[in-house]
């Protein structure tokens, strides 16, 4: 069990949020940190993640915990470790040591979390043991895919204002994240010449994370197969004519995330079919990431993007007709069927687990376009907030040979046209972009992504 001593600044931040969360509701709040699942037998187990809603108050990966916030106060329940445990986890911190540790304002065993419960509101941890758990002592059905209901409900909502926008302590922590997040990245560029397997450029890229002690904040994504959009097969050969879309992000060891994804040419030098796809996807992402300030609408970003890269792939030929007109149809999402992004924080999709209520602002529904129903954020952007900024350009063949697809856009895609890019499966372009009170700050933009640059980082 890892147990740093906390400083003193992120014992002030964990009080003042908790503060802030007395402020917003009236009851007891109960937050469980989960546990690890069993893997294939039950002593050798996943890697355990703590809830994000648990870390966030109480600032430390302890599994198996529970905090009570009432009032601006913690109460930590947690079991100190059976006397055989030192055998094989070593000498773990005793009960009073990390509550200590974590600014708590008392500590117990967890049998008294039941004399506890009463009148208090949860949010549903992931792993089912932990979510039975909950539904036995709360006396309701506390399931991570129901939306929740009543002081459960409330609860939730004041979490979202707090964790949508990020206070110092956060920003430290997202600082850290994304600084390693873009050493592996250069690190994955490095290795690219003399790997024959995509998996040896993972390899490079999860190192330089492992090596600071973080790990990564979701399953990498690297591939010569980039159109399969979350594809986590690492076994293909790198070809010189390749491109490697590597989409590899840090997670601190508090819990909070980064996301970056680079698309690089396997030889070194993108071909000009790719170079000219790679520079209609940057002008999308660049257009989005000067868009970014107060005020501004997410899915206002969304439809630039979309208009930019309509644009882009009528000036190559590819799309036929007026750019807005196109949007408007959703001709672009047949190239780029997802959102521009995404909320991140203490969860790359930040509090995804709560469904939509963190990214949609109340009242807001999910579109049913083609073009619109992948977007996860569509809120006004606020100073603090972390988005991510991801547009891309793929070559999905479910999606380009539907015939339904084909017959609607027989007229706006020169198809001919397009089979002169086959080299071109999939792009994409991501950084992590902190919306500040004048603008914007992109806590990734140490990693370049201008395609010379790229060239010269890949080398060859
Ligand atoms: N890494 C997953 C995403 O970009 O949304
Ligand atoms: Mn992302
Ligand atoms: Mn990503």
């Amino acid at each position: 069990m890892l147990l740093q001593n906390t400083s003193s600044s992120l014992i002030d931040t964990l009080r003042h949020r908790r503060q802030q969360l007395a402020s917003l509701i009236n009851f007891p709040a109960i937050l469980w940190s989960g546990g690890s699942n069993p893997r294939n037998f039950p002593s050798n187990r996943f890697p355990f993640r703590a809830s994000s809603n648990f870390l966030y108050f109480a600032g430390m990966p302890l599994p198996n915990a529970v905090i009570r916030l009432e009032a601006g106060k913690l109460e930590l329940f947690l079991d100190d470790p059976q006397p055989s445990s030192a055998l094989w986890h070593g000498e773990t911190p005793s009960r009073e040591e990390i509550a200590q540790n974590i600014g708590a304002d008392a500590a117990r065993p967890m049998a008294e979390l039941e004399s506890w419960v009463e009148g208090a509101a949860t949010i549903a941890v992931q792993d089912a043991a932990t979510w039975t758990q909950q539904s036995q002592l709360l006396n309701r059905w506390v399931l991570p895919q129901n939306p929740p209901q009543g002081i459960d409900l409330e609860l939730t909502k004041a979490i979202i204002s707090l964790r949508l926008t990020h206070d110092a302590g956060a920003l430290v922590e997202l600082r850290k994240a994304a600084a390693v997040s873009v050493e592996a990245h250069k690190a994955g560029m490095a290795a690219t010449p003399k790997a024959k397997l995509e998996a040896e450029v993972r390899a490079a890229m999860e190192a330089a994370i492992i090596a600071q002690n973080m790990t990564t904040a979701y399953n990498s994504i690297v591939t010569v197969h980039g159109e399969v959009l979350h594809n986590e097969h690492y076994h293909h050969p790198l070809q010189p004519g390749d491109l490697l879309l590597a989409d590899v992000g840090a997670e601190t060891e508090l819990g909070w995330a980064s996301d970056i994804t680079r698309t690089w040419p396997v030889s070194g030098k993108f071909s000009s079919t790719q170079r000219d796809i790679y520079n209609v996807v940057l002008a999308a992402h660049d257009a989005c990431i000067a868009k970014v300030y107060p005020g501004v609408e997410y899915g206002e970003i969304h439809l630039l993007a979309a208009s930019v890269m309509a644009e882009g792939l009528v000036d190559l030929g590819i799309l036929q007709g007026n750019p807005q007109e196109l949007v408007e149809i959703d001709a672009h999402a047949l190239f780029f069927p997802h959102g521009i992004g995404h909320l991140l924080g203490l969860d790359v999709h930040d509090m995804e687990d709560l469904g939509d209520l963190a990214g949609y602002e109340e009242g807001r529904k999910r579109s049913d376009r083609f073009g619109l129903g992948y977007l996860r954020l569509n809120r006004p952007l606020q100073p603090g907030m972390l988005v991510t900024i991801e547009p891309g350009f793929y070559q999905v063949r479910a999606i380009l040979n539907d015939p339904q697809v084909r017959s609607k856009y027989q007229n706006v895609v020169n198809w001919e046209r397009l089979s002169q890019f086959s080299d071109v499966r999939g792009i994409r372009i991501e950084d992590d972009v902190l919306v500040t009170e004048t603008g914007r700050e992109v806590l990734t933009a140490a990693l370049p992504n201008d395609a010379n640059t790229i060239e010269d980082l890949v080398g060859g």
